[in-house]
């Protein structure tokens, strides 16, 4: 890796203020055309900027979009969605993943509207009592929609200041350093912190993006410390990952006529609040000697088929067993017609355990 001088004559980012005006220069020209930005001229609708901050968290601006403007379409305001029923927000949700972000999202719009008459609060510091409304989101919202002053660092924000600023320790250790040098820039970003903190998202996205990074077309790269050193590729540097746990669980296909049975997953576990099927609990491999089948099941055959499904911290196999159901049901279970039921309902685990019973 050779290092490259820096030009001083043209290099227009020595200072955050010239930093902020080629950013902001290169937005006004590249602005991706999303349907939650506002016209240049008009305000942006709060609404539309804490719906689309909460499924963009873990989750790329493209498999948003079409969420997002089914979203607004069903329930236009926070009225609505307040109103809205629970289980059919969880239901649109479905394949979005991080399901306590849609159990939150209701929960933060009735709070919204009970508390503040519908109008959402523009200060980080308020933003950030609300459910779901953590550091990063409450500095999305303040700065975007009402244009308040504050740092917003998402992963995308993290590699441009990584590499402009060359900040060399790994993730995620480096992140408070990332702040404070991010916070240099977004204080000369004046009253267009929204406008500054949308640019490097679409600058991250676009060009300074992970493994190839086309600085030639940066209007920030003659500034770009990495790029000097010759490390721009190799940064953010990522502590190793340890490899995620494995665990193993038995999941119920139990039919009756033309149904089968869904049952929905408490609040507090995995996928709360979604529906499913019938489940034991999901345990270490090591353990799955030792697992219990659920008390009113009975197990008739070992389909011996598993899916397999990876969460961000364990991977899971679900092995399918065909059983029948003593009754009385439980509150939480529901018989669905096989031919009726729509499965882009269901979390993607339970969508390929769906693909597989049917054909079984
Ligand atoms: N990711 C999260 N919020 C975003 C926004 N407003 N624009 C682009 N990408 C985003």
């Amino acid at each position: 890796m050779s290092a490259r001088k820096s030009n001083p004559s043209i290099d227009k980012t020595e200072k955050p203020h010239d930093f902020v005006t080629a950013m902001l220069d290169w937005y006004a020209q590249h602005k991706r055309p999303i349907p939650w930005r506002s016209p240049q001229e008009q305000h942006p609708n709060p609404y539309h900027v804490w719906l689309s901050e909460i499924m963009c968290q873990q989750t790329t601006v493209g498999a948003v979009v079409p969420y997002f403007l089914k979203f607004i379409a069903l329930w236009p305001d926070i009225f609505a969605l307040a109103k809205a029923d629970r289980d059919q927000i969880m239901q649109e949700w479905a394949g979005l993943g991080y399901y306590a972000r849609a159990r939150n999202l209701h929960q933060c719009a009735q709070t919204i509207v009970k508390d503040y008459n519908g109008v959402f609060p523009s200060t980080q510091s308020e933003l950030k009592t609300l459910p779901g409304i953590g550091e990063y989101t409450s500095a999305a919202i303040a700065a975007i929609a009402f244009n308040r002053p504050a740092t917003v660092v998402d992963g995308n924000i993290e590699r441009v200041m990584t590499r402009f600023c060359a900040i060399t320790d790994p993730l995620p250790q480096s992140k408070p350093a990332i702040k404070r040098h991010a916070s240099v820039y977004f204080s000369a970003a004046d009253d267009r912190c929204g406008d500054f903190a949308q640019s490097l998202m679409d600058l991250g996205a676009a060009i300074c993006i992970p493994k190839t990074p086309k600085c030639t077309m940066c209007p920030v790269h003659y500034g770009c410390k990495a790029r000097k050193m010759g490390v721009e590729a190799s940064l953010p540097a990522k502590k190793k990952k340890a490899a995620n746990p494995q665990k193993f669980g038995y999941v119920y296909w139990i039919k009756k006529d033309d149904q089968v049975l869904l049952q929905q997953r408490p609040d507090t576990e995995m996928l709360g609040g979604m529906h499913g099927f019938p489940c034991t609990d999901w345990v270490h491999k090591s353990d799955k000697e030792n697992i219990v089948t659920p008390e009113n099941i009975i197990i008739n055959e070992d389909l011996d088929v598993s899916i397999f499904h990876s969460f961000t911290h364990f991977d899971l196999e679900l092995h399918l067993m065909r059983a029948s159901i003593e009754k009385p049901l439980k509150p939480d279970m529901k018989w669905v017609s096989i031919q009726d039921f729509k499965p882009d309902t269901l979390p993607t685990l339970f969508k390929k355990v769906w693909s597989l019973g049917i054909t079984h």
